[in-house]
């Protein structure tokens, strides 16, 4: 937790950036194009929440589940994450951010494989601030890898040492997670991390999620009293 200008900033964010398909269809667009604003949205909006303060923002870019999506919208999203990696790391590296990817890259095209890995490398200095993507993520996977790590060790965890098997195992929790496109569901995401995170609910689609709506979501946040089980 974070004060600035007398209000309670989250410390870390996950957004769940849903809608972008809806977003193209009511503009009579190809999904793939929908993908397209999701990802310019995406990179304007990590300036914005960085720049106010956040400190760890966590990205729902694609899930396991999203891998069985029809081959064409699939072939799409891997260009904009090529086109993402290849871009972006100037900015990030500029402003002082680390870059993290989790999931199960191995699902991936071996070339994107490649440049994530590449893109932590070439960020892995960054102070200012922690940048998440989520690909290929499924919770439960993360959680059953977890858990056989454990098993393999032969020995019973606490709760911090199982919270260390975890992809997110460097991360604090979330606070604050944004879900935007209308649903209000988790969808497999950081099942086990969110266990006290404040959940805020968009009816925005994602490309149309403005850097004021972030604000707003903030602004609902600061208001909210955490009590973690207790009076
Ligand atoms: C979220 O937008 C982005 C991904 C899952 C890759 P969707 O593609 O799920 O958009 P809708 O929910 O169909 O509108
Ligand atoms: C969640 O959105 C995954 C991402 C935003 C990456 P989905 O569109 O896949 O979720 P469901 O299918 O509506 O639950
Ligand atoms: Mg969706």
């Amino acid at each position: 937790m974070d004060e600035r200008n007398g209000q309670r900033l989250p410390r870390h964010v996950a957004i769940i950036m849903d809608g972008n398909g809806r977003w193209a269809k009511k503009r009579l667009l190809p999904r793939s194009a929908g993908h397209g604003a999701g990802l310019k949205r995406m990179i304007a909006l990590c300036d914005h929440a960085f720049s106010r303060g956040i400190k760890t923002i966590t990205l729902f870019a694609l899930s396991t589940e999203n891998l069985s999506r029809p081959q064409d919208e699939l072939d799409a999203l891997f260009e904009l994450f090529r086109e993402y990696f290849r871009k972006n790391l100037d900015n990030l590296i500029r402003k002082n951010i680390a870059l993290k990817v989790i999931g199960d890259l191995t699902l991936l095209p071996e070339d994107i494989q490649a440049l994530a890995r590449g893109g932590e490398e070439a960020t892995k200095d960054g102070t200012a601030g922690t940048l998440v993507l989520a690909i290929a993520y499924g919770a439960r996977a993360d959680i059953l890898s977890a858990v056989n790590k454990a098993v393999r060790a032969g020995k019973e965890v606490t709760e911090q040492e199982f919270s260390a098997l975890l992809s997110t195992s460097a991360l604090p929790e979330p606070d604050l997670l944004i879900r935007t496109g209308k649903e209000k569901r988790i969808s497999n995401f950081l099942l086990y991390e969110l266990a006290y995170t404040e959940l805020y609910f968009s009816d925005k689609m994602f490309p149309a999620f403005t850097d004021r709506d972030f604000d707003i979501a903030i602004e609902d946040f600061s208001s909210r009293e955490r009590r973690y089980g207790k009076v």
